[in-house]
């Protein structure tokens, strides 16, 4: 942490340049697999956004884990996603362990936290993923309030991990205030990624990317008609689906923090900021595809 850090602002030609172009005799492997461990009972659409954000960016495969009674939900409103039932009951645990394990065999980028039932061993369950999934794991949502009662677990990834708070996620990690975590977005962000060795996302105004190593990325995009309900679940699948083309893991990430935001300012212009909502962002991206092609 010794010695000043210059941020670099990223700009539409680095994001641009970033993922793989898709070759004509590519196939569905070639796009990565991404696992996403979300949703519950009254947040089955966390798990669905966060499926379609990963098909929509761009991956070949997008496989959903979650509670046995509401994989239909989820299922509903995504029939390309193939999902993996967990039948034990409450809150993710210890019992999950095992069907996890089994589900993350082969998958390229795991994608857990979004609508996740969250109990005393969701942290522990957690901790076993990360020390024995061979793929790079995205934590979001109630997966960082799990965590942050025991951070040391960041440390034994086998892979690379992904943190994606909000500022009030951000507080219950470092055990800040919201407003402190505000009023020093960059330091905090920047400590917490180079102690835990993570690359960290601290969302909101002006996204900040900070990568394990302490590089700091500004993002630009993005505008307040974002402030709505699963706008996060819809990055989260983002970067999952980026990581899972394998895409180097913090380009992967500025990059997908980069595309959110376009979606979300090309969205704006058919639905205004007041109306916009999160599942329209998928069609933004498909906006910032086009743009690009
Ligand atoms: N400018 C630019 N981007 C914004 C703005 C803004 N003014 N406001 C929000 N965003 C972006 C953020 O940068 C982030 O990418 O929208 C996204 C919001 O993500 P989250 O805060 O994770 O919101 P989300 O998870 O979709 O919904 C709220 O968070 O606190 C939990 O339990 C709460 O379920 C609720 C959920
Ligand atoms: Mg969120």
């Amino acid at each position: 942490l010794s010695g000043p850090v210059l941020p670099l602002l990223v700009e539409e030609a680095d994001a641009r340049g970033v993922l793989p172009p898709r070759r004509a005799d590519s196939h569905k492997g070639t796009y990565g697999h991404v696992l996403g461990v979300a949703g519950s009972r009254g947040k089955s659409g966390a798990a669905a956004l966060l499926a379609r954000a990963a098909l929509r960016a761009g991956a070949g495969l997008v496989s959903v884990a979650t509670r046995a009674e509401v994989l239909d939900a989820v299922m509903a409103h995504a029939p390309e996603i193939m999902g993996i039932p967990l039948e034990a009951s409450g809150p993710l645990g210890l019992a999950d362990l095992e069907p996890l394990l089994a589900a993350a065999e082969g998958k390229d980028a795991l994608v857990i936290g979004p609508g996740i039932p969250r109990g005393p061993e969701t942290g522990k369950l957690i901790g076993e993923l990360l020390a024995r999934v061979d793929a790079d794991v995205v934590l979001d949502a109630d997966a960082l309030n799990a965590v942050a009662t025991d951070l040391s677990i960041l440390r034994q990834a086998k892979r690379q991990v992904v943190l994606t708070p909000h500022p009030g996620e951000m507080a219950r990690l470092t055990g800040l205030s919201t407003k402190e975590v505000q009023a020093r977005r960059l330091e905090v962000a920047r400590e917490f990624a180079m102690a835990h060795g993570v690359t960290l996302v601290l969302k909101g105004t002006r996204t900040l990317t900070v990568s394990a190593e302490g590089d700091i990325y500004i993002n630009p995009t993005g505008n307040p008609g974002m402030a709505t309900g699963g706008t996060g679940d819809v990055l989260s699948g983002i970067c999952g689906a980026f990581l899972a083309q394998k895409v180097p893991v913090h380009e992967a990430i500025w990059a997908a923090v980069y595309v959110h935001g376009l979606a979300g300012d090309l969205a704006a212009r058919r639905s205004g900021q007041v109306g916009l909502i999160a599942s329209e962002l998928l069609q933004g991206l498909c906006d910032v595809w086009l743009r690009w092609d």
